[in-house]
């Protein structure tokens, strides 16, 4: 090849990789096989040693990190790194809105509310849209210059998508949380140390002297804050964000623009619930004054600009003490095992037990009796152990040993891949978690049938399996404890109200493992009836879109199995719904015949719902954004699959777009 020749295929190879590397560390969805990715690197590198000048900065090769540093060098910001005033209360947040409205008119109260990223704070600086330097906060005047290490992290773009003169921006590195995860296994299994928490392990990277050490660790960076810039005419906050963004730079997932004080707390309020989705930690919300010409006006103090505030929550994750490890048995008889906590403030409420989910959980996390352990409470969620403190070691914690009994389970535990089982699924305790997931609020939803009830009635040998419910009578329910003739007569109403549920309900409330509320839904969807459903076998259901070999073959274990087909005779003679809502049939010649759609984010119709208006018209439904999707129907908080839709040009539309289409 010509040195020319030679130019332009390596021009052409590092804007694949490039590609490539934003869906995978960007988007977190690979679009090609690793071999592809290695052949196309590979070939990269060689024409680099051939030509050394094609070893630009901005090139994929240098990802790897240079020659190590005695030192860093100091930069002086041109804009100072200012920090944050925060506040644990609503109230206060309210404060600092009122304080803003003495300089604003009420009517322009315009914020942004953005997530309050828990990283290490950076900042980027791009000329003529070239990666030229990075530098760490420091004192907020002076950082320390990393550039060679921030150009390892896959995330950061080296170019921008347009030349803009000069663009600084403000952010936090992080380490991914299910990165870390995985980068400490692959410590504990080396023999080597565990890192505490992800904000300490990418502030020690990012002062590593080596950059090619900075490479081996998976740091990702997202960016929101403004800097230095020439050439490009910003005036708000929210343009800042958007540009960020329409600049191929990582912004936060997602940003709030509120124009009053309702809708400034309900995006707080929203925040604290998505951010869990969010790759990395936050610890708050910023609410900062939309319009720059007011950030003047107000000014800041030596320390924090007067127009923004970061509203704190609750910390979410403490410290505490394992005490002990119990075991429940769940309704298919699983055994997971329990921790026993030294009581623990925690959001709001105090935590003494947190689930440990198996046993290769606690030897993943290597838990002892005794241990120091960091648990996180998120929501309504059970609390989880996330991890040891190692530090807190004495060397007296106690090894966890696996049961070989459990007092609610006749006869031995035997094990069953990772998990611990109890073999008699007739034993009382089994029985009664399948009755009160089966009554539970999100499957058949039987009034008045709580845990309370459920244990009596097991307990006095009147209920043995689903079916015995609804042979029930008032005599029977009113002899119980706490029960008068008039809430026997309620629970009586609520059996019956349930012999008319929708079938996906019944379909969950049997147990089925690994089949959760949607797989349910899914399966309604395909199947006229449960009788149907009965008889389908893996390869049928597997064919099915959400439904994968695992599920499959739990669905034809349960339905084969003698107990169970008895149990569904007796239920149906019971008098319950075993039929799916008619439905039209797929058209052949509908308006969306030969089609493929993929459905992703919220929408104001369940999803299953709009995946039957599309097979209706003779459309198909996927999991997966590909090459053969025709179009992505996007409703709010759309992610990694609009992305995707957006990079391989698929046609994305709403909810009306979809009503079009259908009309058509
Ligand atoms: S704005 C002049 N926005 O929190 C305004 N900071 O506690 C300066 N941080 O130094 C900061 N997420 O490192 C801003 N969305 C966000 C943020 C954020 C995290 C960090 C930042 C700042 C520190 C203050």
């Amino acid at each position: 090849m010509s040195k020319n020749a030679d130019a332009q295929r390596h021009a052409k190879l590092a804007e694949q990789i490039r590609a490539w590397d934003r869906a995978y560390y960007v988007e977190a969805a690979p679009v090609v096989s690793d071999r592809e990715y290695d052949a196309a690197y590979h070939e990269l590198l060689e024409l680099e040693a051939k030509q050394p000048e094609l070893r630009t900065p901005e090139s994929p090769s240098q990802r790897v990190g240079g020659e190590p540093l005695s030192e860093f060098r100091q930069v002086r910001h041109a804009v100072p790194m200012m920090s944050l005033d925060n506040t644990y209360s609503q109230e206060e947040l309210g404060k600092f809105v009122d304080r803003v409205a003495k300089v604003l008119p009420e009517d322009e109260l315009v914020f942004t509310v953005e997530p309050k990223v828990d990283g290490v704070a950076v900042s980027v600086r791009y000329e003529d849209g070239r990666f030229v330097q990075g530098t760490t906060r420091g004192d907020g005047r002076t950082g320390d210059d990393i550039t060679e290490n921030l150009r390892t992290i896959r995330t950061l773009p080296l170019t921008l998508k347009k030349k803009v003169p000069l663009l600084e921006v403000r952010g936090e590195v992080y380490f991914p949380r299910a990165a870390f995860a995985k980068f400490n296994e692959a410590r504990a299994a080396a023999g080597e140390e565990l890192y505490a928490n992800p904000r300490n392990t990418t502030a020690g990277s990012l002062k590593l002297l080596d950059s090619k050490l900075v490479a081996k660790r998976p740091l990702a960076i997202v960016l929101y804050g403004v800097g230095q810039f020439e050439g490009i005419e910003i005036a708000t906050q929210h343009e800042w964000l958007e540009t960020v963004k329409a600049l191929g730079l990582p912004a936060t997932e997602r940003f709030w623009l509120t124009r009053n004080r309702e809708e400034l707390f309900a995006a707080v309020d929203e925040l604290a619930e998505v951010r869990r989705d969010f790759p990395y930690e936050t610890d708050g919300a910023v609410v900062k004054v939309d319009e720059w010409r007011w950030h003047e006006e107000l000014g800041a103090t030596s320390k924090a600009p007067r127009w923004a505030m970061a509203y704190k929550y609750e910390a979410e994750q403490a410290i505490t003490v394992l005490e002990n490890v119990t075991y429940q048995i769940g309704r298919t008889g699983v055994v997971t095992p329990v921790a026993e906590l030294r009581p623990v403030a925690l959001a709001g409420t105090t935590v003494k037990r947190a689930t440990l989910h198996n046993f290769d959980e606690i030897k993943r996390l290597d838990a002892r009796l005794g241990d120091h352990v960091l648990v996180e409470k998120a929501g309504e969620i059970i609390p989880k152990v996330l991890g040891v403190v190692m530090e807190e070691r004495t060397g007296r914690e106690k090894e966890i040993v696996p049961p070989t009994t459990h007092p609610d389970c006749p006869g031995e535990l035997v094990w069953d891949g990772i998990f611990l089982r109890c073999p008699d699924l007739d034993s009382p305790t089994v029985i009664k978690r399948r009755l009160t997931h089966y009554a539970q609020r999100g499957a058949m939803d039987i009034q008045g049938l709580g845990e309370s009830l459920v244990e009596q009635l097991v307990d006095a040998g009147l209920v043995r399996d689903l079916a015995d419910l609804y042979e029930l009578n008032v005599e029977q329910l009113s002899g119980l404890e706490r029960m008068a003739e008039k809430s026997a007569q309620n629970v009586l109403e609520g059996l019956e109200a349930s012999r008319g549920r929708e079938v996906w309900r019944l379909v969950f409330g049997l147990g089925i493992t690994h089949v959760g509320a949607g797989a349910a839904r899914v399966l309604e969807a395909h199947f006229p009836s449960l009788d149907a459903l009965a008889e389908a076998d893996a390869a049928t259901l597997e064919a099915i879109d959400d439904i994968g070999g695992i599920m499959a073959a739990s669905i034809v274990e349960f339905f084969q199995d003698e107990a169970n087909r008895k149990l569904l005779a007796r239920l149906k003679e019971a008098g319950l719904n075993f039929q799916a809502p008619e439905r039209p049939v797929a058209a052949a010649g509908g308006p969306l015949e030969g089609k493929t759609l993929v459905i992703t984010g919220a929408h104001s119709r369940p999803r299953e719902e709009l995946a039957e208006t599309i097979r209706a018209a003779g459309g198909k439904v996927a999991s997966s954004v590909s090459k053969k999707t025709d179009y992505l129907l996007a409703g709010e908080k759309a992610g990694s699959k609009l992305k995707k839709a957006q990079d391989l040009g698929i046609e994305v539309i709403d909810e009306k777009g979809l009503e079009k289409l259908v009309a058509a």
